[in-house]
């Protein structure tokens, strides 16, 4: 790892060299600070601020102004990692929207790049974006914004239709301009095969350990979403605060662990 800035070269040249990249999601500076010396790569302000800060049961009513604060607060406190704001459901439903809320969480957020959900048919809005400068994240697999269509969490491209369909959009969206793909929850093969035709930095969120690199959600592996959901956490889950002594080191293992490979194990796999 290098003190130097990561940008979406070095995003990239980590791909190429097989290094793996630490991604976590962050809401406020204290924790933007710890993760940064930690070694985190990549910090996303996502819209789980509306279940982990905000106690909502979905994602559905964060806003653009939320993310916003958040990516403000997030901004300052990093150095080194390089900073991803979510587009909140519905805040990219036109070129117009779109190009309104980008702009806002670069120019008052901070961020060096903007993620949004769904598959090719947001590859217009992407390819919108693409060319007017924004880096944009494309968000495949399970979209946690389309909760109220799909009536529930569940791992998406288990058939073999909907594995080569979700190939496919990547590939689209990729071709559209995405700098680089999330994969939520999918089946592990496919995020290795996904990975191998990419030609830009894959990051997986319960999709196996043949991506370039992991994302999760602070308050899963710091062991305090589930309590305040009352719930079970999701498989792809581990609770990196169990054998260390405080936050930091917390974080420091969880770096270590998805560069040498050993998270995620195959009990975190689909
Ligand atoms: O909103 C979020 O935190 C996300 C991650 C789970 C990838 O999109």
């Amino acid at each position: 790892m290098t003190d130097a800035p990561v940008n979406i070269a070095v995003l990239r040249a980590m791909r190429e060299q097989d290094q793996r990249i630490a991604c976590l999601t962050a809401y406020d500076a204290s924790f933007g600070a710890v993760m940064d010396a930690a070694g985190v790569d990549v910090v996303l302000v996502g819209d789980s601020l509306g279940m982990v800060i905000q106690g909502r049961s979905t994602t559905t009513a964060v806003t653009v102004d939320d993310i916003v604060y958040h990516s403000r607060c997030v901004a300052p406190s990093l150095s080194r990692a390089f900073l991803v704001a979510d587009m909140p459901f519905l805040s990219f439903g036109t070129r117009s929207r779109a190009l309104d809320a980008a702009q806002r969480l670069m120019q008052e957020g901070g961020a060096a790049m903007v993620k949004l959900e769904g598959g090719r048919e947001q590859a217009k809005i992407v390819e919108f974006l693409a060319a007017r400068g924004v880096p944009v994240c494309a968000h495949l697999g399970l979209q946690p914004q389309l909760i109220h269509k799909m009536g529930r969490f569940r791992v998406q491209g288990r058939e073999d239709a909907a594995a080569e369909a979700m190939r496919r959009d990547a590939r689209i969206l990729e071709d559209a301009g995405a700098d680089m793909l999330l994969l939520e929850c999918v089946p592990a093969a496919l995020g290795a095969s996904i990975t191998k035709a990419a030609g830009v930095p894959v990051i997986g969120i319960g999709a196996g350990a043949e991506v370039d690199g992991q994302i999760l959600v602070l308050h899963d592996i710091l062991g305090i979403s589930a309590q305040a959901r009352s719930g079970r956490p999701p498989r792809f889950v581990r609770n990196f605060m169990q054998d260390q002594p405080d936050i930091a080191s917390a974080l420091g293992a969880y770096v270590a662990a998805v560069r040498d490979g050993s998270y995620p194990a195959s009990e975190h796999c689909f």
